[in-house]
């Protein structure tokens, strides 16, 4: 199917914040304490390129005050390229842009990186993955929405998952080991199928921050269906 490195260590789980309660993101920010989670995983929201309105800078700005964890940012916002330094400078890690809401998507990567952020470039489950493929070179990370974005605890589109290994094919193909990230709908249930398609990395919001035995739990759930996932096709 494809050569990702299919190595259930080397999975990252991003735990979006967007699921905790908005007015303690501290605590939330404190239940991954000691998991295993590398990343955080923060949604911006305008209210126009997706129907919500989420987090601004100064949040972010306490998030990373708060937090050891990287902080990825996806901007599900028009005219990303706008706010691209503001958001840098708030510390984050790496920045995610929609292909859909960036006509000049090869510039903004490039300024992305050149802020020193890792660059990210995300599709919609109706934007074709070809989008992506024009700017493989400066992609550090891709990311495949696997529900329409602007709301967690929506139901995973299994449709994207060839989506995913057609994009881990390309990567292949062009010799480069690119993290794809999967976005919405990451449970026990989709977790392994996301990975068996080629994603390294994938964003839980709902089955981690509303997990019933906490955060931490929720992480350990996902990984533990990837690691026996991966042995039984190993
Ligand atoms: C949706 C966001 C996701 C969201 C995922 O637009 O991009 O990051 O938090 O939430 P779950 O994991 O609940 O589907
Ligand atoms: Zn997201």
């Amino acid at each position: 199917m494809h050569n990702s490195p299919c190595d259930a260590a080397s999975i990252v789980i991003a735990p979006s914040i967007l699921a905790a309660d908005p007015c303690d993101l501290g605590s939330a920010v404190a239940s991954l304490e000691g998991s295993s989670a590398k990343r955080l995983h923060v949604d911006i929201m305008d209210g126009r390129f997706v129907p919500n309105i989420t987090f601004g800078f100064d949040t972010v700005r306490r998030l990373h005050a708060l937090t050891a964890l990287p902080l990825e940012l996806h901007l599900m916002i028009v005219e990303p390229e706008r706010h691209l330094e503001r958001f840098a400078a708030c510390g984050a890690a790496g920045l995610t842009v929609h292909a859909e809401a960036s006509p000049h998507l090869h510039r903004t990567l490039q300024t992305i990186r050149e802020l020193g952020c890792a660059a990210g470039a995300a599709v919609n489950p109706g934007t074709p993955v070809t989008a992506l493929f024009e700017v493989t070179e400066l992609l550090d990370c891709a990311l495949v929405m696997t529900v329409n974005p602007g709301f967690g605890g929506q139901q995973f589109i299994h449709s994207m998952l060839r989506k995913i290994e057609r994009l881990r094919q390309h990567f292949t193909d062009c010799s480069r080991t690119t993290d794809i990230e999967v976005d919405g709908g990451i449970t026990a249930a989709t977790a392994a199928d996301a990975v068996a398609a080629g994603a390294t990395t994938l964003v839980a919001g709902t089955s981690v921050f509303h997990h019933p035995d906490g955060a931490a739990a929720g992480v350990r759930e996902l990984e533990a269906c990837i690691t026996s996932s991966v042995k039984k096709h190993s």
